[in-house]
């Protein structure tokens, strides 16, 4: 273990303000690629004048420290000390008011293959400060409630200089940026590269004229509108929404190909991995486009949410993601379709969160412990922190909602705020209580409700149940406020009783619905409006009834969804022909031409196979992932036979024309499209798929077409083609590596890895590609949890490998070994296996090290 490693366990208890007050920070850097010099001025002042605080600066091993004075003297080195990741000057070698702390170091971007801190992309410089990689560029109180403003002189011959905030001045090898609105330094950014710009503009509506700027490599310019619209559409839905205004006068977006994650929000200069910007119709993919809608949102909109508010501490991690993706599932839905928006969030909170809650990483979206912060960036932090403010809406109303949000934008602007702060604006702005309430934020796991009917004179009585499973550390939980939206639907198929919210708040809870004509169908979780699982016992035919009937399109999804994972569960068991409600249901749904073809595309999509698997975990049934795959390969076969004339009428009939145009209409045909092409291509032998691939003009309808193909293992012709077409295109080739593992049949995916990984073009230091292959494995269900461990084995010797070289990137990917303790024992000894040779690697970062020590506890 180095140094670093040894930093102790974090606790949100032991928070304690930092002792100084920072009022202007100077940066002078000089780039080069092995020698940076890096000049820090810092301004501050002690807190308490007369109990004088020692000064503590985070800073990482690579910085070689230069020079360090105080108001321009060296203090006495008995008082400055080094120790791990920080730097302590002692209270008697400081000034007792205002002072000028400099230092200088000297830092390596070239050997910083992390990407954390300041790094070199294909040539390019850039940084990614969060959540603590500022440490990694100078010392510094590198954490989010100190803040103040910046001003950076950067120097280098590149063409292109940028940092956050406004341009003060620039000449030949320097420029000089200025950001008046005081930030933590997990904000701060610099690029530096030979860039060119896709230019725009956006008034605000008080009359200020923004500079918007996408940066990206020459020769990609071509790529880059549909992010620039984006953009502009964000800035024009917050002002409407939000009524939040952009607040400098240029805003800059830099894309790179190096980076650990989607995106960042860096203030007035965004960074983001050069998938969630470039993008073509000959490149791209539909899901893509969405995808770089969606980003290019979240940041910007974090842009209040975060960086006008941000965290007081990381553990408060939630506040700005969890409302920052609630805010851009908001946007999607007002571009695009609310109904199919919200299908698709529930599809991801189920497959990635449920299944985070269910295992051994499970924790609540405000943690209080952790070692290393970047293992926190999860499905709960972000995808539950969004359900959870979706429910906190529905409690208060739309119009509660605007006013808390108001509230919290004027009372909280400049602040690093809490939970706490969050809850207590809408207590305020609504009068309501939210003691128990805030238990979402404090409590992991996935509550489980039971619901039962009783029947009698008129009156229905729905009897429910909430219990949530233990987590870690959490055994008891005590009961929430679950808000339950529900409707009754009348034996005709009319609703005889509109969504009405229920609130759970006990245990165990009755709700009485009187003078009903005769027994309605209950319309459960409308909306799914809350983060639970449901448990009621509901025949094939009064699921089918929902599915025709249903006013609510979630709900009505639903019901399809659970007469699916109801064959499959059965099928997985060894019941022949369980599919029978579901195959006829779906026929006469594919009929029903009043529907549109989102709703049909998304009803067409079987349950994925890991989804099954947390179905079957959450009813005490111990996944068999070969029995699941042969069930839900029979149950697509059973769908195209019945039903092949009316998907091979909708194959022909949905044949793109025209120019391709990235839209949800559009984007639906083509989705219903693939969806009867993946269940012909299991009856065609695949030759439509085939065809599709040869003539498809477009990405989206290429990849589908190749998925087919390589899950047929007929590919061979058609990846051969794409390579040659697209071979110096990394994010096509990315999802070359990935569909030859994600789509192949489980007996073969993981040798198609092993010799994918042995090619000179598997670049896997760069992210990206190796998520491509190593991820594509990880959702490759039965691959992955193969019966020989060869999954498991192929996936830890890649992360033993990669993660000297970068942690974020090894440890994130150690959660494909999540749910392993819900196997067979064979399997679990397997992977236990594994994990423990993981453990065992010396040196193994903190990163990994947490992960792996919380998944074999
Ligand atoms: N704040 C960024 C976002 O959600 C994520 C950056 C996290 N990066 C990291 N290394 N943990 O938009
Ligand atoms: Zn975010």
């Amino acid at each position: 273990m180095t140094q670093q490693d040894k930093r102790p366990v974090q606790y949100l208890a032991d928070y304690r303000p930092y002792p100084f007050t920072l009022s202007e920070t100077r940066l002078d850097i000089t780039l080069a690629p092995t020698g940076t010099r890096v000049r820090a001025e810092i301004d501050m002042q002690p807190k308490d004048a007369r109990n004088a605080a020692d000064l503590m600066l985070d800073g990482g091993a690579g910085l070689r420290l230069g020079s360090l004075t105080i108001d321009g003297a060296a203090p006495d080195p008995a008082f400055v000390r080094r120790e791990g990741e920080v730097l302590t000057i002692g209270a008697a070698a400081l000034p007792r008011t205002a002072f000028t702390l400099a230092t200088e170091v000297e830092i390596d971007p070239e050997a910083n293959t992390a990407f954390e801190g300041l790094y070199l992309s294909n040539g390019i410089f850039c940084t990614q400060c969060e959540a603590e990689g500022f440490r990694h560029i100078t010392f510094y109180p590198d954490r989010p409630d100190v803040m103040t403003t910046f001003r950076v002189t950067l120097r280098s011959d590149l063409p292109v200089l940028l940092s956050n905030g406004n341009p003060v001045a620039s000449g030949a090898g320097w420029a000089e940026w200025h950001d008046p609105w005081p930030k933590p330094c997990y904000l701060f950014a610099l690029v530096a590269g030979e860039l060119v710009a896709v230019r725009g503009s956006f008034t605000t509506r008080s009359g200020r004229e923004v500079a918007l700027n996408v940066w990206v490599r020459p020769g990609d310019e071509d790529r880059a509108d549909f992010a620039l619209v984006s953009l502009i559409k964000s800035m024009r839905w917050d002002e409407e929404v939000y009524g939040r205004e952009y607040d400098l006068e240029v805003f800059n977006i830099v894309t790179v190909d190096d980076f650990n994650m989607g995106a960042m929000e860096n203030k007035g200069l965004n960074i983001f991995n050069s998938k969630l910007v470039l993008a073509s119709p000959e490149t791209a993919t539909d899901a893509d486009y969405e995808r770089i809608e969606a980003v290019i949102a979240h940041e910007y909109f974090h842009n209040w949410t975060g960086n006008r508010i941000t965290c007081r501490d990381w553990f408060q991690l939630c506040l700005k993601e969890g409302l920052t993706v609630f805010r851009d599932q908001q946007f999607t839905s007002d571009m695009r379709s609310a109904a199919v928006k919200r299908i698709e969030d529930v599809q991801v909170l189920r497959a990635r969160q449920f299944r985070e809650d269910q295992g051994p990483l499970a924790h609540p979206p405000r943690p209080d412990r952790f070692e290393e912060i970047n293992n926190f960036y999860t499905a709960t932090v972000y995808e539950k922190g969004a359900e959870v403010i979706g429910m906190l809406k529905r409690l208060v109303g739309d119009e509660g909602y605007a006013r808390a949000l108001d509230l919290y934008f004027a009372r909280h602007d400049g602040d690093a705020a809490t939970i706490e702060d969050w809850l207590k604006v809408f207590e305020d702005a609504t009068g309501r209580d939210l003691g128990q309430f805030k238990r979402w934020y404090t409590d992991a796991g996935t509550p489980v409700v039971t619901m039962t009917e009783e029947w009698q004179d008129g009156t229905l009585a729905l009897h429910l149940r909430q219990e949530t499973p233990p987590t870690p550390g959490q055994p008891d939980k005590p009961a929430r406020v679950i808000p339950l939206a529900m409707g009754l639907i009348g034996p005709n198929g009319d609703e005889v009783l509109p969504t009405t919210v229920l609130e759970l708040t006990e245990p165990r809870q009755s709700f009485r619905f009187e003078a009903l004509g005769a027994r309605p169908v209950v319309s459960m979780l409308r909306g799914f409006s809350a983060p639970v699982m449901l448990r009621r016992q509901l025949d094939d035919s009064a699921r089918a009834f929902l599915l025709a009937h249903d006013t609510d399109a979630f709900a009505r999804w639903d019901a399809g969804r659970d007469l699916a994972l109801s064959a499959l569960a059965a099928g997985a068991s060894g019941e022949a022909g369980a599919g029978g409600a579901y195959v006829a249901a779906i026929g006469r749904l594919l009929a029903d031409e009043g529907i549109d073809a989102a709703f049909r595309a998304l009803c067409l999509q079987l349950p994925s196979e890991e989804e099954v698997a947390t179905h079957l975990h959450a009813d005490r049934t111990v996944p068999d992932p070969a029995a699941i795959h042969a069930a839900r390969e029979a149950l697509a076969r059973d769908l195209a036979e019945a039903h092949e004339p009316v998907l091979a009428e909708i194959y022909t009939r949905l044949r793109s024309e025209g120019p391709y145009s990235p839209g949800a209409t559009a984007s639906a045909d083509r989705a219903l499209r693939l969806a009867a092409l993946h269940l012909l291509s299991r009856i065609d032998g695949g030759e439509r798929a085939e065809i599709l691939f040869g003539t498809a003009g477009n990405m989206t309808e290429r990849m589908g077409a190749l998925a087919a193909l390589v899950r047929l293992g007929r590919a061979e012709r058609a990846l051969a083609a794409m390579r040659d077409e697209f071979g110096s295109n990394r994010l096509v080739m990315d999802k070359w590596f990935s569909v030859q593992v994600m789509a192949a049949p489980p007996e073969t995916a993981v040798a198609i890895a092993r010799e994918l990984a042995a090619r000179p073009d598997f670049d896997w230091k760069n992210p990206n590609r190796f998520r491509a292959l190593m991820g594509a494995l990880a959702a490759n269900h039965p691959a992955f949890h193969a019966a020989d461990g060869s999954g498991y084995d192929f996936t830890a010797d890649w992360l033993m490998r990669m993660d000297p070289v970068n942690p974020q990137i090894a440890a994130r990917m150690s959660s494909a070994f999540e749910t392993w303790v819900r196997y067979d024992a064979d399997r679990r000894a397997r992977a236990r296996q594994a994990l423990e040779r993981i453990a065992a690697l010396e040196s193994l970062s903190r990163n990994s090290s947490e992960m792996v020590s919380r998944m074999i506890a």
